[in-house]
């Protein structure tokens, strides 16, 4: 009996043997269609090969395809667990011929493996075909030798198969295996067809036409193939069963269920551990994909889908989280087949985790409200809609797991009546929003609000993505479409651009479509969670419903995630250095330069500054992955998260990691802090960190500017050519331009003084030259140079003595309240003139004794600077004494 794995591998080398390409999987996020929550079926990723819009280097493919159908056009949510058939989750095995064989080569290459390779009885089989489609039954018996009652025309859209409203189409024809008589149900078309007789193994569809708008249809270039085989169900019947959770893949995740929750896997608990190994199987694998759990749009269908499982795992009596532990069992069914599944392990099973620890503390208080509110109903009664919502809104049930809650009591809920409630909601806050004076919001974005509910970001993954516009405005009213030169705000589906918040600045890039061109200047957040593109219309009219790629300006994103994750960085070593009161107070990231402030009371020296810059760009050469995860604020600041004081976080929060583990264990990485913001990779993406300035702001705020990345290149290339050019200037080298420019200075610094004593001299020695008086008949200068210092009173003496000839000068300096005294005698004055003696007489005024020097030189002085007067006339009486003698 051939396994799951054995079915999948033989499948894709029988068509790889009839020269058909083995393509993987593609990503259960579409990436090129903006009308899929999901992939839904092995030709999306073909979608426009189809239509020759693309074109690939085979025209012939196999693959196995991952596959989710919930939420969305397709969706089978509600009757997982309760049907042998339906899953959340699963495996599509296709061929794909783009324009190379037609209808007899895929029925030919079907038939062959499933009778031959395969070998089912071909009296098990029937097929069926699109009744106007006459040449497909005519191909089924020549082919297949099938009589004609089993071959069975279905004129319903059951035989035209369409992957969405929108796309590439076409009459189908299945393949169904007959478990026989003793199974009850009846041949497609008939009423008893939804029985488990007859099980569908097959389509194969014959693309074609192309589909757009809905219900006009255009031909295809090339007639092509698009098959779809579920693998589970195929395996069920190559394995003899008869139930798709009686194979081997879904037998091991159910035991691992029983063995998790100690219940038995056939029991009263049958349903559960179907639904749990079933949800197990989409919840990994959406994760492995990149989507998480979330209030909207992919994220919560993901949400939904775990809380249900976790309700049927709960009501098995598990007290702490098991969903994770489940995860084992499923890598080591699947993850040889799909790598991403062990890849990513770390990161899913931390997320189920968290998300179970956190719906397990409502889950009990929730279930009891459901409880007893059920018991007030009568039997068959619906749940009111306003304990519906309540239920959804305080303890997070969603709609579908109230309903799939109350499906054993066999009660639905009033769903008009939770819609209701959910308005009511909905209008109340936007009341809330308006009053709190927040005028600028313009009210064309609540209506935008009600009508499409928050916009889908995908710009943490992808910088490019497919897209549907819904909503365009143009001088603040809302229009159906804009044409060229006209300045527009644009609501898609779902986006890549980042909007301006937590202090990153906004995208810019373009909105593009076959003959449409939007240059997107700008994206900014609209009541919390719309994304709005600001730009002009440069090609093209723009129009309501366009799908359109919405592509980020790549470089100017690359340049603001270095500058992003260099903040954190930088955060955490500030902290480091300068201690925990250290908290962020405003931050800016732009493609150029990064501005962080900070608490602190004093500036950020040099050297400190020096080591937080070097100890960042030691953190980026570790070059260790940035982590992001969800979970509650709670949990975060357990784990040492930096959160902004004072900011409102909502439930949940993401958690940005960077920096390997300390080593301690006290944190799970070196910087761990709550952000919504688009980081690097690897810390090593940041390239080199440079801070270029630091500076007050206000009193205890420092601002830090920095550049990342690019921009420290460039900054650092500035830098250097600036230091050449002042080399050339100084004519030497770079590295001795430091020393040479200190020389130069010091020499400026002498040059400077020696100005100004020649001013200072020249500016005495004038005014004293036409100040000398006679004594005696002896010409002499004598001043009070007031605060002129003691130690220059000598040379001032010459010069003064030069100019007045033949002379006696006296000179007094008052510095410091003191009085210094220095007396010139000129040599060639008689004997008798003695410059100790003169010093002596005027040192005695001031208040001194004695006196030193020369004969012509001498100098002595007192306490008393108030005597200068007195001490030069003290001076004029020596001098007439000494010349009476
Ligand atoms: N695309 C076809 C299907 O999903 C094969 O059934």
């Amino acid at each position: 009996m051939p396994t799951t794995n054995e079915i999948r591998s033989a499948f894709l080398d029988y068509f790889a043997s009839n020269g058909h390409q083995i393509v993987p999987s593609s990503s259960l996020v579409p990436s090129n269609d903006p009308t899929l929550l999901f992939t839904n079926a092995g030709m999306v990723q073909f979608k426009n090969v189809f239509t020759g819009q693309e074109t690939r280097p085979y025209s012939r493919a196999t693959t196995a395809q991952k596959v989710v159908r919930a939420g969305g056009k397709h969706n089978d949510l509600d009757n997982v667990g309760y049907t042998a058939r339906h899953h959340t989750f699963f495996e599509m095995m296709g061929n794909f011929s783009f324009g190379d064989y037609f209808k007899p080569q895929a029925i030919e290459l079907a038939w062959n493996l499933i009778t031959r390779d395969f070998a089912l009885p071909k009296d098990k089989l029937l097929v069926t075909v699109y009744s106007e489609d006459e040449e497909a039954a005519a191909l089924w018996r020549k082919i297949a030798g099938l009589p004609d009652d089993r071959i069975i025309r279905i004129p319903t859209s059951d035989n035209f198969w369409r992957m969405g409203d929108i796309g590439p189409c076409g009459p189908c024809s299945e393949i169904f295996y007959d478990h026989g008589p003793d199974v009850f149900g009846g041949p497609p078309g008939s009423p008893d067809e939804d029985g488990d007789r007859f099980v569908e193994i097959w389509n194969l569809v014959f693309m074609q036409f192309f589909e757009d708008p809905p219900g006009t249809r255009t031909p295809l270039p090339r007639p092509s193939i698009d098959t779809g085989m579920g693998l589970e169900r195929f395996a069920a019947i190559m394995q003899g069963k008869r139930d798709n959770y009686d194979t081997d893949t879904f037998r091991s995740l159910i035991l691992a269920s029983a063995d998790v929750t100690s219940q038995d896997p056939d029991g009263q608990f049958k349903a559960s551990h179907r639904i749990v190994a079933d949800h197990l199987r989409s919840t990994a694998f959406l994760m492995a994909d990149g989507v998480l759990p979330s209030k909207d749009g992919r994220g919560y269908v993901l949400r939904r889908i775990m809380r249900r499982a976790m309700r049927h795992l709960h009501m098995m009596g598990t007290q702490e989280p098991v969903f994770y532990k489940l995860l084992p069992a499923l890598i080591q069914e699947m993850g040889h087949a799909y790598p991403e599944l062990g890849q990513a392990e770390p990161l899913i099973r931390e997320t189920m985790r968290g998300e179970e620890e956190r719906f397990k503390a409502m889950l009990d208080r929730g279930l009891a409200l459901l409880e007893e509110e059920t018991e007030k109903l009568a039997q068959g009664g619906a749940l009111p809609g306003d304990v519906a919502f309540k239920l959804y809104d305080t303890f997070g049930f969603p709609l579908d797991l109230t309903q799939d809650a109350l499906r054993s009591s066999g009660h639905l809920v009033d769903v008009p009546g939770f819609e209701a409630a959910m308005k009511i909601q909905r209008e109340r806050a936007r009341a809330a929003w308006t009053g709190s004076g927040d005028t600028a919001v313009e009210t064309v974005w609540f209506e935008a609000r009600d009508k499409f509910g928050a916009t889908e970001f995908l710009g943490y993954g992808k910088e490019t993505a497919q897209a549907e516009v819904q909503f365009i405005v143009a001088e603040g009213t809302s229009v159906e479409s804009a044409g060229i030169g006209t300045e527009v705000a644009i609501l898609l589906n779902q986006t890549p651009f980042y909007g301006e918040s937590g202090g990153q600045v906004g995208d810019t890039g373009q909105i593009i479509a076959p003959g449409l061109r939007v240059a997107i200047s700008d994206t900014q957040k609209k009541l919390g969670d719309l994304l709005v593109h600001y730009g002009t219309v440069t090609e093209g009219v723009i129009k309501i419903g366009a799908a359109v790629t919405a592509e980020v300006d790549h470089a100017r994103r690359s340049s603001i995630r270095a500058h992003h994750s260099a903040t954190h960085l930088l955060h955490e070593a500030l902290r480091r250095r300068l201690g925990d009161h250290v908290t962020q107070k405003g931050s800016l990231n732009t493609p150029d330069r990064l501005r962080f402030d900070v608490s602190q009371p004093r500036p950020i020296t040099r050297e400190e500054l020096a080591e937080i810059e070097a100890e960042v760009n030691a953190r980026i050469r570790e070059n260790t992955p940035v982590t992001t995860r969800i979970t509650t604020p709670e949990e975060a600041s357990k784990e040492g998260a930096m959160a902004l004081f004072g900011e409102k976080y909502g439930d949940e929060v993401r958690v940005v990691s960077m920096g390997g583990k300390e080593a301690d264990g006290t944190k799970p990485a070196w910087s761990v802090e709550l952000c919504g913001g688009t980081h690097v990779t690897r810390t090593g993406d940041i390239g080199l960190f440079r801070i270029s300035s630091e500076s007050g702001v206000s009193a205890g705020v420092r601002r830090i500017e920095a550049v990342a990345g690019s921009a420290a290149e460039t900054a650092a290339v500035l830098n250097e050519e600036r230091l050449n050019q002042i080399a050339a200037m100084l004519k030497v080298s770079a590295v001795e331009a430091p020393e040479r420019l200190a020389t130069l200075l010091e020499e400026r610094k002498t040059m400077e003084r020696r100005i100004s004593d020649l001013q200072r001299k020249l500016a005495a020695g004038g005014a004293d030259a036409t100040k000398a008086e006679t004594v005696a008949g002896i010409s002499f200068a004598g001043r009070n140079v007031g605060d002129t210092p003691a130690k220059e009173l000598k040379g001032l003496a010459e010069t003064i003595g030069k100019q007045i000839g033949v002379g006696v000068v006296a000179l007094i300096s008052t510095a410091d309240g003191k009085g210094s005294v220095v007396v010139y005698v000129n040599p060639e004055l008689p004997e008798a003139l003695n410059a100790v003696e003169l010093v002596k007489a005027a040192s005695a005024a001031l208040g001194g004794k004695g006196g030193g020097g020369r004969r012509d030189m001498a100098q002595a002085g007192g306490p008393d600077g108030n005597a200068a007067t007195a001490a030069l006339d003290a001076v004029r009486a020596g001098i007439v004494a000494a010349v009476g003698k």
